[in-house]
């Protein structure tokens, strides 16, 4: 049932070339330029009119939702908040009739999540559901939605999940931008065009796994892990600490790189492993200063950049390529390689990769 893998997480990380495209598949239409969602189509003007989206979701569908803030804002020119489905529901949130409300789930089971669902849907908000597990509890519950068509996720540790949400999510902004008139055709496609050969760059930066091995066993006994990334990687940085924390026990946090220096900076010395997103487009000059600041306090790291890259290799004290790909679209490669360096330290500190201690599949407890 693993496939030949030792593990479920191995499995669902090795998916995610299909997963992503099985996402896309139907939806996407490169040659005539179209997205054809129906949950969304049906709706067109419900998000058209809405004055703002709020998307709820817990963990890494929290994480997800991040991404898709940056996204939607960036190429759909629409205001977008994002909650923790826990926090939004117990804080007498202002929902207005013309919201529109966005739940994340891979399971549709979270019970934090479907809590703020029903106080949207209470408040009169129209609630659209992105949700892994077909006929879920919150697939039921929401007004319309769109599935992520990952398949089964069986280990813990959310992955393919994570990057088939962004998927859709990434949809339906081009959707959005379309019809809003906010790209031109020509963007357009170009951006239809990049996300469909996504599949084969995530291939690409699976093809770095031996390597990763190389990097994990170096840093396997490291206390804490700190993370970095800005904009579109931002949240990629959260989630790549997630994952580590989750199924190796390590302490790890994420931060925006900027952020360092109001905090963090001073948790760096010789004994700290920095994860640094420094791919070549999104501020990359800022981030390689970044790098610097960790250098001189003997920090260690571990570049995530883009292929060729020729400045953070000099400074770093290892680095993991991902291809080249447009700014909006790199969380879905920069995510891959965090996910194989947890999965090697858990596996190299002989933890429970697919069951890690205190935690459950889906949280239906509030
Ligand atoms: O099923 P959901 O997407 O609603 O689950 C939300 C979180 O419980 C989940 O993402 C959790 O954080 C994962 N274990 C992360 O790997």
């Amino acid at each position: 049932e693993k496939g030949g893998y030792d593990h479920f997480m191995l499995k669902e990380i090795y998916e995610q070339p299909d997963a992503i495209s099985d996402t896309y598949r139907g939806r996407m239409l490169v040659n005539e330029n179209l997205i054809r969602m129906a949950g969304i189509d049906d709706n067109i003007e419900k998000f058209l009119n809405a004055k703002r989206i709020i998307i709820v979701a817990c963990g890494t569908s929290w994480h997800a939702g991040l991404v898709a803030e940056y996204i939607f804002e960036d190429i759909a020119r629409i205001p977008v908040e994002v909650e923790y489905a826990s926090e939004f529901r117990y804080r007498n949130p202002i929902i207005n009739k013309d919201d529109v409300v966005i739940a994340i789930s891979q399971s549709g089971e979270t019970a934090d999540t479907m809590a703020a669902i029903n106080l949207a849907k209470e408040n009169g908000a129209f609630v659209f559901g992105v949700c892994n597990v077909v006929g879920s509890s919150i697939s039921r519950e929401t007004h319309a939605g769109a599935y992520t068509h990952a398949g089964p996720e069986i280990g813990v540790a959310s992955t393919k999940a994570f990057t088939t949400q962004i998927t859709v999510l990434t949809l339906i902004a081009l959707r959005l931008a379309k019809q809003k008139g906010v790209l031109s055709n020509s963007q357009f496609n170009e951006h239809l065009r990049e996300l469909e050969q996504i599949p084969e760059k995530v291939k690409k930066a699976l093809e770095s796994n031996e390597h990763i091995e190389v990097v994990a066993s170096k840093y396997k006994d490291a206390k804490n892990f700190l993370y970095l990334g800005r904009g579109f990687n931002f949240p990629v940085a959260l989630e790549g600490a997630l994952k580590l924390k989750e199924i190796s026990y390590i302490h790890a946090e994420g931060y925006p790189a900027a952020e360092m220096k109001h905090g963090p900076i001073a948790l760096i010395d010789s004994q700290m492993p920095v994860v640094v997103i420094a791919t070549r487009k999104g501020h990359y000059d800022k981030v390689v200063s970044n790098i610097e600041e960790i250098k001189s306090r003997e920090g260690k790291i571990i570049g995530i950049v883009t292929e060729g890259d020729v400045e953070v290799r000099k400074r770093a004290d290892y680095v993991i390529e991902v291809p080249e790909t447009l700014e909006s679209l790199t969380p879905l490669l920069t995510t891959i390689p965090l996910q194989l360096l947890s999965y090697h330290i858990a596996v190299m500190l002989d933890k429970n990769v697919d069951q890690p201690r205190n935690l459950a599949k889906s949280v239906t407890v509030e």
